[in-house]
Formats: structure tokens, sequence, C-alpha cells
């Protein structure tokens, strides 16, 4: 069939709206309507070649390109075909994708890290996850890849059945597709991977779409001081009203207000979620947080990066933890649906996070209001 799609050809270009061809979904694979895509950072840096480098330079090293590409990872939609064998989904059904698989039978799966799951290593090499082969066509042809196997910037896609999470029918589609990273991420990262715990003092370093749901889990595990870093100011004002109960506009600003605030104990845990992580970023970080304190790193850094400024003797002798975190460190096919369950309950800010929605065809200017700091986070509404 034909449908329409955001694709990147190259990093540093623009989002390209064009027709492409779709196949049917094969065995194990699923073809979905979209009805809502959120715009995270994460899709951002294939643009700006964190990510993924440019074609001339993964071929250089023997590398398949990840580019043409379709964007977009956060998601949700409703189930049209399903290919043989596929059981847990059906027409008609609602559904949250998934930007790491589920398989359900790897190590990771079966004991309790679905977020690690084995198919997720997957999502950086082209094609399917069924077969390695590709269902999306460019109109002259080329093959085109998915973004973590989703692609969720078209009309529609086709994804393996694993990529899926069923929700329920009566759920709007924008909060089921923002629990699919922004919401899991950021929750997650304080909750899960920082253990936020009552009366506990919490950083949040970068409050975008993914930092702004790790202050809202810090306020709804309980902490006492919940302190938000942002350069940008309407993203410090928003955190109030997700929890948020100082601000800081840069780490450094964050050391004296912690000192104060801890009487020099220092944050219980923090997570650090910029639009891009830099290994200067990690040292401040580290010395924000208390003796046995734990920081949280969530935000990318580029795919290469490997220098970090970090005092290995503070983080010996304070028995300190540097932990990273990866789709907020919890199980997909739980987490989702136990979300939106507090969404239903009226615990979590769903409705409130989305600042403008946009067609598929304003996508770039989606992504420049992401850049310029209007949106907490943007989100593609597709018509019926
Ligand atoms: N680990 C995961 O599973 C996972 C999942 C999704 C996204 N991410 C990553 O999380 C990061 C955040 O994504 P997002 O969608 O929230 O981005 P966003 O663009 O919505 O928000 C980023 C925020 O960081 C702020 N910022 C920039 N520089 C800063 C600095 N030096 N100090 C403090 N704040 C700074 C910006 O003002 C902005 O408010 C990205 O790197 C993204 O790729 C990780
Ligand atoms: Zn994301
Ligand atoms: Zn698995």
């Amino acid at each position: 069939m034909k449908t329409r799609a955001a694709v990147l050809h190259d990093v540093g270009q623009d989002w390209s709206v064009e027709e492409i061809e779709l196949d049917p979904p094969k065995a194990g694979e699923v073809l979905v309507k979209t009805k809502a895509a959120g715009l995270c950072h994460s899709d951002e840096h294939l643009v700006t070649g964190d990510l993924a480098p440019p074609t001339a330079v993964m071929e250089e090293m023997g590398l398949p390109s990840m580019f043409p590409i379709i964007g977009g990872h956060e998601g949700s939609g409703v189930v049209l075909e399903v290919g043989e064998g596929v059981t847990h989904v059906q027409p008609g059904d609602h559904v949250s994708v998934s930007f790491i698989p589920s398989c359900g039978r790897c190590r990771w799966c079966s004991s309790g890290m679905q977020n690690l799951c084995d198919l997720g290593a997957q999502t950086m090499v082209p094609g399917m996850i069924t077969d390695g082969t590709f269902r999306h066509h460019s109109a002259d042809g080329k093959d085109l890849g998915t973004m973590a196997k989703l692609g969720t910037f078209a009309e529609h896609m086709v994804v393996s059945a694993d990529s899926l999470i069923k929700v329920e029918p009566d759920l709007p589609f924008i909060p089921v597709a923002l629990v699919s990273c922004g919401v899991a991420t950021g929750f997650g990262s304080a909750v899960n991977r920082a253990g936020v715990k009552p009366g506990d003092t919490t950083v949040v370093v970068g409050c975008g779409g993914i930092g702004m749901n790790a202050v809202q889990g810090a306020r709804v595990a309980g902490a006492k001081h919940i302190v938000a870093v942002d350069p940008d100011e309407f993203k410090r004002e928003k955190a109030g009203e997700f929890g948020a109960t100082h601000t800081a506009a840069s780490l450094e600003e964050a050391l004296g207000l912690v000192t104060d605030l801890t009487w020099g104990q220092m944050a219980d845990n923090l997570v650090l979620s910029p639009g891009l992580v830099t290994g200067d970023m990690i040292q401040p970080a580290i010395q924000l947080i208390r003796k046995g304190g734990t920081a949280v790193v969530t935000g990318l850094s580029n795919v290469f990066a490997e220098d970090v400024k970090l005092s290995l003797f503070e983080l010996a002798m304070q028995n300190k933890t540097l932990a990273g975190s990866i789709f907020g460190s919890g199980n997909p096919r739980a987490e989702v649906p136990h979300l939106l369950k507090m969404y239903q309950a009226g615990q979590l800010k769903l409705d409130e996070l989305v600042t403008r929605t946009y067609t598929l065809d304003e996508i770039n200017q989606g992504y420049e209001d992401m850049r310029t700091n209007k949106n907490i986070r943007g989100v593609i509404v597709f018509e019926d």
C-alpha cells in the first residue's frame, strides 16, 4: 500500500515528508494506523549525527548506514492487520509502541529486565526485527529503515508484534503515545533507577519531555525537595507545575542551592536528562549527590563519546553510584499499562506535557520548536 512518512535521508538534513510504499505484514508482524507520535529528542540525534554517523562515515568503517530512515519511536495507533502467528493483538486493538521490543523468552525478558531484551540490540541495524528484510520503500524503490524498528512519523507502520503493547480502547491516543518513551523513561529514571523515596532531595538536570517526567516521578515517589535544573526559563517555570520545589539555571547554580537545602549533605539522587549529555557534566552531577547517593545518566551522548570527567576517588570513597538507564529501567509491558492507570487516576499529568500538536507535514516546525524550547513535548496527530 501507499502511505506517507517523514524520512531523513542523511545527517544534517530536514525531515522529508513523502509518499512511500509499505508491504503487508509478514509472519510475526503487524500493520498499524498511527494516531499520535511524540517528538522525542532521540530522533533529533539522528539529524545531528550523534546517534547515527553520516552514510559516508559508516561506509568508511564498513558498517551499514542507518539512512534513509523513517523517524519516530514514541507513538500510538490502531491495529489494521496482523501477520501469521501474531496472537496478542488483533485488528481494531489500540496499541502503544515500545522502542525496546520484548520477546518474552530471552534471559532479560524472563528475569524482569524487558528493557534489556536481546531484540533491542537490533534497533541500531537496518531491517525488520523478524527477518532483517524491509517492508518500507521509497517511491524510487530504496529500502527504508525505521527508528527503533518503529517509524511512528508515518501514517501507517509495519512493526514486529514484539514492539506493540495493547492498551484500553477508551484511552486517548496522545497519552498512550507519550507513555511509550518520554513518560516511562523519565518517571522510571527517578522511581526505578534513582530509587527516589519519601523525603528525598532529588535533582533533575534537563527538564524537557524526559526530565519533566523525572520531576513528576520524584513528586509521586514523595521527594521533599525536587530541584529542576535547566538553562531555559520556560522549562524552569513549567517544572514547578510538575512538582519541582526549586529551580536552577545551571549545574553550578544547583551546587550552591543543593548545598544550602541539605546543609551540605547534598542530594539523595539525580537524573541527568539534558538534550545531549557530554562528559564534562558527570563530575558536577556526582558532586551534587550525597555519600551513597545515585546519579542516573538517562540523556544520550554522541555514540562515539568516551571521555568523562570524573573523580574516581570521590566515587569510591563516598560510596556513590553512577548508573545508566534505558526505558527508565522498567519492563515496557508492565510500565505502559501501569503509567496509564496512574494517568487515569489523576496521579500523572500527561495532557499537560503537550504544548502544541502538529500535522505530519509540520514536523520540521515541531523540531524547530523543540530546539528553541517552545515545547515540553510536541506531538504529531494523524487524521483518521
Ligand atoms: N535513556 C533512554 O532510554 C532515553 C529515552 C528517550 C530519550 N532519551 C534522551 O534523553 C534526553 C532528553 O530528551 P528530551 O526528549 O527530554 O529532550 P528535550 O529537548 O525535550 O529536553 C532537553 C532539555 O535539556 C535542557 N538542557 C540543554 N542543555 C542543558 C544543560 N547543560 N543543563 C541542563 N539542561 C540542559 C534543554 O533546555 C531542554 O529543556 C535526550 O538525550 C534523549 O535522546 C533517553
Ligand atoms: Zn524517546
Ligand atoms: Zn527478550
